[in-house]
């Protein structure tokens, strides 16, 4: 069974039991909401299999929140779900629906009368900050038994060290890192590889480690621009070549850029999509400009969301997949399975989603020591919900 944070000492709680339990319990629904990451499927797969095991009937919740609004849902088997622990994307679908932002209530009302039509006992909702967050407002406000699961490639929920997801992501973002370097080692030019990472820096920092690269931008480390034009200059003179990772959300003030006009077009979140930002190319321009080196700029963008998980990815996500039946088992609502060093807990989906992890001071440290130094002492809190960029 899954531990609670207090009582988590010792055993690690996976799969204790095991014994098929004849007893039905009722509809269990899962969903997975919010941009895909390789994980999911895997995620489904414990939580189908246990929840079977549990005498649990699993039921699939077609494309996130807007599914249950919608009314869209299917049974989910053993045997559907049986090969899709290395499959990337989700089988289920999912949406950036908000039920809370569809006019007059009608959203969450048309949830809840599918949730009855459907009779479901229970349901798993595997997200991000925000799907899992509209998963603690049901319960909150509307009494709904949910379970949180939390996914992203962003790696930015604050109550669990990794999301499932966020591995996969970076392993793909590295390899094309390294292929950047070796073109433009051949051509002696400045190479910029975009990544994903809405609010946070963690896919960028991990990349940049991960490939050696010669600078690494991130949002929580704002980089005075005339030092970065000096580090690129040097760096440039000494191996005739600069490999850079950004992350899609950094701070451009002071680089005349598009988004400025404050024109970006926002999700049902109210979340900018980052992408039309052009944080690379933009780049590139004012390296060009202040440095005279020839620069180019890639975009990872959604490569980096799909492929098949990385057996960390596969790993975790079939724990926790597995946690969430086991709470659902247990009756434990309101909670989302979370990873605490090597063990799975439980945690509030209210304090999972009340703020997001930001990338903290210590690791700009390490940054500083294997790459590019003397950049970034700007300050900005660590640990609280972002400002939108
Ligand atoms: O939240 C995950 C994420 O991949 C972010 O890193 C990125 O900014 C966003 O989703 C892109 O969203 P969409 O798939 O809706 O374009």
């Amino acid at each position: 069974m899954v531990l609670g944070r207090s009582q988590a000492e010792g055993a690690c709680g996976q799969g204790e039991g095991g014994l098929l339990r004849m007893r039905a319990r009722g509809r269990l629904g899962i969903l997975t909401g919010g941009g895909d990451c390789p994980g999911l499927n895997p995620a489904v797969r414990g939580c189908v299999l246990k929840a079977a095991q549990a005498g649990f009937e699993p039921w699939g919740i077609l494309d996130g929140w807007k599914g249950l609004m919608e009314g869209r849902g299917r049974p989910l088997t053993r045997e559907e779900v049986e090969p899709i622990v290395g499959w990337g994307g989700t089988i289920l679908g999912t949406s950036r629906t908000n039920p809370f932002q569809v006019e007059e209530g009608r959203g969450v009302e048309s949830c809840l009368r599918h949730w009855k039509a459907w009779n479901l006992s229970a349901a798993v909702v595997m997200g991000g900050e925000d799907t899992l967050g509209v998963a603690a407002r049901l319960y909150q406000e509307r009494s709904l038994p949910v379970i949180g699961v939390p996914k992203t490639m962003d790696n930015d929920l604050s109550a669990t060290d990794y999301t499932f997801g966020f591995d996969s992501s970076v392993t793909v973002a590295v390899d094309a890192a390294e292929r950047l370097r070796d073109t433009g080692a051949s051509h002696h030019r400045v190479m910029i590889l975009e990544v994903m990472g809405r609010h946070a820096g963690w896919v960028a920092l991990f990349t940049g480690i991960a490939s050696g690269a010669d600078v690494t931008l991130i949002p929580e480390r704002p980089v005075p621009w005339l030092d970065l034009a000096r580090q690129i200059r040097k760096v440039h003179a000494r191996r005739s070549t600069v490999l850079m990772v950004a992350s899609e959300s950094i701070s451009l003030e002071g680089i005349p850029s598009r988004d400025q006009d404050g024109s970006q077009k926002k999700d049902a979140f109210g979340h900018s999509l980052l992408k039309e930002r052009g944080v690379g190319e933009i780049l590139a321009r004012w390296i060009q400009q202040e440095t005279g080196l020839e620069a180019r700029a890639s975009v990872i963008g959604h490569i980096q969301r799909g492929g098949p998980p990385t057996l960390f990815d596969r790993i975790l996500a079939t724990r926790v997949g597995v946690a969430a039946a086991e709470l659902a088992e247990g009756s434990q609502f309101g909670k989302m399975v979370a990873l605490e060093g090597s063990r799975i807990v439980a945690v509030s989906l209210q304090e999972a989603t009340a703020k997001l992890k930001l990338v903290p001071p210590d690791w700009w440290s390490l940054l500083n020591s294997v790459s590019a130094p003397e950049l970034g002492s700007g300050e900005r809190e660590p640990h609280g919900r972002a400002q939108e960029v």
